[in-house]
């Protein structure tokens, strides 16, 4: 490959990851035909497929691939054919050796509110119509990391369960420098999020994004909440957000309630980046949709590709700065959208009813058109 093309590698993996990346490897290809894109595609197991092949969730081989490309874009892994696999090697370790070896310690979740969608939300229209929110959640730190992680016997019939709460300095300089950079290309605002009322890792957390913003970012709107307070206000008024930053806890529950906002599982994109590069100042990268593999629709053509592709519209913004043509695709599944195209798990009365293959063409054809 030439040194200026993208490389991307793609990472299907089980269930509904392939039929949805297909739809994306169809865009692929008609930007490098259509509007003289350079991406190069590489593609990998991972996974239960990985497993099947070679006896681990990614391969070394593949784990060196990932390493070098410019971005990755992962579909989904698992499903019951792997249930009893060995712990070491269940599907998840794939994910979870590239997030570790890659050091993805920053997890993008947007909330977006497409207003074909706003009816059907479980909030009223007028409080998630236009909605476009950011969570980024610390994602390698924090208590599910932190050691002690144990369950202790306590020898008198009791057991103690024991999870740490532990954070740096420099993981949460890391994060909300992440948060703060993302907010200046969208509203300008973060809103950062702690228990610092009964959390030490939550005052230096408070203290840290404080100091962060002081000496880097004084330019951008900095508000602070606490987390449970943070939640009630998603659910309340969530249109006051622009960018949430949060440890990999409360982000992990605060991610999840955004995420129902605006409606189905197969619409919510994720980027995962790490650190950039000390030469190049390019960040790894790692594009996936919130869902998983979903066995009980896999092998039917109804999946919902939407994920996939808007994961890949980050993937454009994020890693290339390719932001017109991020906005343009987003543009084109809004278009699909209101133009009354549903697949099976956003379908409502009225709209008409089309497969993953139907709903991907759909979205390219507005995309080129
Ligand atoms: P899931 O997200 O696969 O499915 C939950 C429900 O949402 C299912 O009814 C499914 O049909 C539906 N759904 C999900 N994505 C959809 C789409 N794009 N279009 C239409 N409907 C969609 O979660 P579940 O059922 O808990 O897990 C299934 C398997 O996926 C398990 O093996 C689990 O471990 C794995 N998983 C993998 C993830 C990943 O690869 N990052 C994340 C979550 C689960
Ligand atoms: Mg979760």
């Amino acid at each position: 490959a030439l040194m200026a093309s993208k490389n991307l590698l793609l990472l299907a993996g089980d269930g509904i990851g392939p039929e949805a990346m297909a739809e994306v490897k169809k865009l692929i290809a008609a930007m490098n035909d259509k509007l003289g894109s350079d991406f190069v595609t590489d593609e990998g197991l991972v996974g239960g497929c990985a497993y099947d092949a070679h006896g681990a969730a990614i391969s070394d081989a593949d784990m060196a691939k990932a390493m070098a490309a410019d971005a990755v874009l992962f579909g989904a892994v698992g499903g019951p054919k792997w249930d009893a696999v060995p712990y070491e090697v269940r599907p998840e370790a794939g994910l979870l050796r590239l997030r570790k070896d890659m050091e993805l310690f920053a997890n993008l979740r947007p909330a977006i509110c497409y207003p074909a969608l706003a009816a059907s939300s479980s909030l009223k229209q007028e409080v998630v119509e236009g909605l476009d929110i950011l969570i980024v959640r610390e994602l390698t730190g924090g208590v599910y990391f932190g050691e002690p992680k144990q369950i202790v016997d306590l020898g008198n019939g009791q057991k103690r369960g024991i999870d740490t709460q532990v954070y740096d300095t420099f993981e949460i300089e890391r994060i909300s420098g992440v948060a703060f950079e993302l907010a200046r290309t969208r509203k300008n605002h973060v809103t950062s999020m702690e228990k610092r009322n009964v959390m030490k890792s939550g005052v230096l957390w408070n203290e840290v994004v404080t100091q962060t913003h002081k000496a880097r970012y004084a330019d951008v709107k900095l508000d602070h909440m606490l987390a449970d307070a943070g939640g009630m206000q998603l659910v309340r008024w969530p249109k006051q957000f622009d960018v949430i930053v949060t440890d990999n806890l409360f982000g992990d529950m605060l991610s999840d309630i955004a995420a129902m906002l605006t409606g189905s599982i197969g619409m919510l994109p994720s980027a995962s980046l790490g650190a950039p590069d000390a030469k190049t100042k390019k960040r790894k990268a790692l594009y996936e949709p919130v869902h998983g593999s979903a066995p009980d629709i896999s092998g039917k053509g109804i999946a919902n590709p939407i994920a996939m592709i808007a994961s890949f519209a980050m993937c454009l913004r994020y890693s290339f700065g390719m932001v017109a043509e991020a906005d343009k695709l987003e543009a084109a599944i809004a278009a699909v959208l209101d133009d009354g195209l549903r697949t099976k798990d956003i379908l409502s009365e009225g709209m008409t009813e089309v497969g993953t293959v139907q709903m991907g063409d759909a979205i390219i054809a507005k995309f080129l058109g």
